[in-house]
């Protein structure tokens, strides 16, 4: 445990030494030996795209989440875009979702035509409401897109009854959420269709990459088809069967995911649980460290789940601080802590305050955390000391802003 620092010590940010001498980044890829190998024996095999890496790459992964099929893409999200064709959304389609997401989860919504519609997130867990997301319900609805924010898996059972009720669709987001549980279950084994991301950032990766996974075969056959031209065979099985002539079934893209980069994530899966455990670990760290700290409300985790710690976003309390999030933003940055901020709520971006004429006030539970919204760092390759620097730093400039 750090005790707090005196409030004597000067900040960085006004010419005092930082805690640390470099950046510590808010999330960051391992890439060890072994990762380099197996893309170099990837580089040197007979395929470096849609070749036997992927389909191994896809059965590790529906195996390890525990769904019957997993669809990998270039990213996730044409992840999200292959999920919402798969869906039949369309123009004159509604979908809800959460506000305080990455614009790429209402984005590909717009891809298909269809209407995003928000609903406001819970005030504890920041996850979509399934209250305000069943206010929200109109004869167009056809899907739900829950966000598994920061990695706490959204509230799958309500948000699914509501779905049955409705005839929807239940898209979730677990972009943050490879290898969190919700109720003893993987998350990718719950919803209709689950999307993943292999940024950097994420608990593994493939450099770039998505995957969609689900139980239903008829979305798993469209999944395939849309990442490949909509054409209803690849080139390896053509060339396994004998054959050249091929079917364009249906309008799709190329979206796929490399043999080199399925190697990777292959690799990558051998340490996922490892990369799991620690970030845990880190946020218990914190969650002891800051459960006192005056100015701080450390994110909260329902009983029901086992989070997946993509990101460790804390709320400041500014009735007890005399400086707004940004001066504390800029403050930890002095001190290199590689702080951000998740998320803008969807709805307050130009684009979609010009097309939809959002004014903001609109979601008041998204909107205000937002305002006091600070990512810390948490990724899988920092050190005990990368910790103690954080804990050092947000103690020592909480110290010289509390009121
Ligand atoms: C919630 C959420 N959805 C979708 C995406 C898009 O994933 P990708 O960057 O792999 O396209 C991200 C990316 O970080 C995300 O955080």
């Amino acid at each position: 445990m750090i005790v707090a620092s005196a409030s004597s010590e000067v900040l960085a940010v006004h010419g005092g030494p930082p805690v640390r001498k470099t950046l510590l980044p808010y999330g960051r890829q391992s890439i060890d030996e072994s990762d380099i190998q197996a893309v170099v024996e990837t580089l040197r095999s007979d395929w470096l795209t849609t070749g036997p890496k992927v389909a191994e790459f896809e059965e590790a992964m529906a195996a390890w989440v525990g769904a019957k099929y997993a669809v990998s893409f270039s990213s996730g999200t044409a992840a999200l875009h292959a999920a919402a064709f798969a869906a039949g959304l369309q123009p004159g389609d509604e979908a809800i979702t959460s506000p305080l997401t990455f614009a790429a989860t209402a984005n590909c919504v717009l891809y298909q035509g269809a209407t995003p519609v928000f609903a406001d997130v819970a005030e504890d867990t920041l996850n979509l409401d399934p209250e305000q997301a069943a206010s929200q319900i109109t004869t167009h609805t056809k899907a739900i897109l829950p966000v598994d924010y920061a990695g706490h898996p959204a509230d799958l059972d309500s948000i699914l009854q509501l779905a049955e009720l409705h005839g929807l669709i239940v898209i979730e987001d677990a972009c943050h959420a490879l290898g969190g549980e919700y109720r003893g279950r993987r998350v990718g084994s719950v919803a209709h269709m689950t999307v993943f991301s292999f940024h950097p950032v994420k608990h593994l990766t493939t450099g770039e990459g998505g995957m969609v996974t689900t139980d239903n075969a008829t979305y798993a056959e469209t999944l395939r088809r849309f990442r490949n031209h909509g054409i209803s065979s690849d080139a390896r099985q053509r060339q396994n069967a004998g054959q050249w002539h091929y079917e364009m079934v249906l309008l799709g893209f190329n979206y796929r995911l490399t043999d080199i980069a399925c190697a990777l994530g292959l690799q990558q899966m051998k340490k996922l649980e490892a990369n799991l455990e620690r970030r845990r670990q880190i946020a218990a760290r914190y969650g002891d460290e800051f459960r006192d700290l005056p100015g701080v409300r450390p994110p909260l985790t329902r009983p029901d789940v086992n989070p997946a710690w993509h990101l460790y976003p804390i709320r400041l309390d500014l009735h007890r601080l005399s400086a707004g999030r940004g001066e504390v933003f800029k403050a930890l940055r002095a001190e290199n802590i590689g702080v951000n901020v998740h998320y803008i709520p969807v709805h307050r971006h130009p684009y979609y305050r010009d097309h939809f004429g959002y004014e903001g006030g609109e979601y008041p539970v998204a909107e205000t955390a937002y305002e006091c919204l600070i990512s810390l760092p948490i990724f899988h390759g920092m050190s005990d000391g990368d910790i103690d620097d954080v804990v050092r730093a947000l103690n020592k400039v909480l110290a010289h802003f509390e009121r």
